[in-house]
C-alpha cells in the first residue's frame, strides 16, 4: 500500500470504520475513500457495481456490517443473517470484479464453537455447534471468512480475513438497546452514577470475555493489509480474558459509581468463556498497546464528551 494507494475504508463511520481512517491519516495515507452509509448502501448489489466503477479502490478494508450486543442479535437474527451476507458478499465480490489488490474482511470472535477449548486457536473453526444467540451472525461471518478463501483459491484473489475478539473505544455504541456489553456498561453505571439509581446486567457477571481497544485493532488491520497473504482467517485480541463481574468493577470505578450492582440471572451468560490465542498474529510483530484500565478511562470520557 503506498502513501496514495486509493484505499476504500467501507463502514468509515462505524467505530471500526474510523479507528481504521484515524490510524491511515496519521500514518500519512492522502487518497482515502471513507465509504458510509450516505453515500452507499452496500446491501445493494447494483449500487455497490456502480460505486466501484467510480472509486476505482486499490485496497479495501471491509467494516461495513450489521453489528449489536446480544439482544440485537437474538432479537433481529435474520436482519442480521440477511445485511451482512448481502454488504460482505457485494463488496468482495466487486473488489475481485474491479481488480481490486488486495481485501481484509473483518469477522468477529462469534464464528467459533459454543464450547470451543480456551484460548481459542484459528483452527476450531467449524468443529462445534455455535452460541445460538448469535448463529445467524456468526454463520454470515462464516461465509465472508469462506468467501475470501474461495476467491483466493479460484481466482488468485488476494483476499484475508481478522477475527477480532470483543471491541471497545471512541465511537462505540451505547444504546442499551442494541450495544455490546462493555459500553452498555459504561452507559449503564453513569446513568446509575447520575440518577442515583441500581443498575441492571445480564447474567450472573461470571462469563469471561477478552476486549481490545479498537485502535490496537486498527493497528491490527494495518499490519496484516501490509505483512499477512494468508488463506487462513487470523485472530486479534489481547489474549487475555477478565470475568463481566471484573469488567464491571474496574467501569464502576472510573465512572464514580459507589452503590449496588444488580444481576438478572434469568437472562443468558452467552458463551461461558472466550478468549483467542493470538500467537499467529503476534509472529507478524503485532501486539496490543492500551490496557483495559486506559482504554475504559479514555472510553468513558468519550462517551461523557458525547453523551453526557
Ligand atoms: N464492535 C465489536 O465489538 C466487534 C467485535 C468483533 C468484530 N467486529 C467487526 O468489526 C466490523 C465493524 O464493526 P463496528 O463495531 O465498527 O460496527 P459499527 O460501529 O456498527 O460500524 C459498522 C458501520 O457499517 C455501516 N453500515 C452498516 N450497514 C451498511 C450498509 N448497508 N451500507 C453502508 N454502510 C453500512 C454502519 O453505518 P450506520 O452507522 O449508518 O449504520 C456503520 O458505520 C464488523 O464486521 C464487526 O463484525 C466488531
Amino acid at each position: 500500500m503506498k502513501k496514495d494507494s486509493r484505499i476504500l475504508i467501507a463502514g468509515a463511520n462505524g467505530m471500526v470504520g474510523s479507528a481504521i481512517v484515524r490510524n491511515l491519516e496519521s500514518k500519512g495515507y492522502t487518497n482515502l475513500i471513507k465509504g458510509t452509509r450516505s453515500d452507499i448502501d452496500f446491501t445493494n448489489q447494483e449500487d455497490v457495481e456502480k460505486y466501484f466503477c467510480l472509486m476505482e479502490p486499490e485496497y479495501v478494508f471491509l467494516a461495513a456490517a450489521k453489528v449489536g450486543g446480544i439482544m440485537a442479535n437474538k432479537n433481529y437474527k435474520a436482519d442480521f443473517i440477511t445485511e451482512n451476507l448481502q454488504i460482505q458478499t457485494n463488496i468482495i465480490q466487486q473488489s475481485y470484479n474491479f481488480g481490486v489488490k488486495k481485501l481484509l474482511f473483518l469477522g468477529s470472535s462469534c464464528i467459533y464453537p459454543k464450547f470451543a477449548n480456551q484460548p481459542i486457536t484459528e483452527d476450531q473453526l467449524m468443529t462445534g455447534s455455535l452460541e445460538s444467540t448469535n448463529d445467524a451472525y456468526a454463520i454470515a461471518k462464516i461465509t465472508g471468512v469462506k468467501m475470501c478463501q474461495a476467491y483466493r483459491e479460484q481466482y488468485g484473489f488476494n483476499a484475508i480475513s481478522l477475527m477480532p475478539t470483543n471491541l471497545y473505544g471512541p465511537n462505540d455504541n451505547f444504546n442499551p438497546e442494541t450495544s455490546h456489553v462493555l459500553p452498555a456498561m459504561i452507559r449503564k453505571f453513569h446513568d446509575a452514577h447520575v440518577n442515583d439509581s441500581i443498575p441492571l446486567f445480564w447474567g450472573d457477571g461470571s462469563a469471561m470475555r477478552e476486549f481490545l481497544h479498537v485502535d490496537d485493532l486498527a493497528e491490527a488491520c494495518y499490519v496484516c493489509m501490509h505483512h499477512y497473504n494468508g488463506e487462513e482467517h487470523i485472530n486479534a485480541g489481547t489474549g487475555e480474558d477478565v470475568t463481566i463481574k471484573v469488567l464491571a468493577n474496574i467501569i464502576r470505578n472510573v465512572v464514580g459509581y459507589v452503590g449496588d450492582i444488580a444481576w438478572d440471572t434469568t437472562k443468558p451468560n452467552g458463551t461461558p468463556r472466550k478468549v483467542l490465542n493470538v500467537d499467529k498474529i503476534k509472529a507478524l510483530g503485532w501486539e496490543p498497546k492500551i490496557s483495559l484500565q486506559e482504554g475504559i478511562q479514555s472510553t468513558y470520557e468519550y462517551f461523557v464528551n458525547h453523551y453526557g
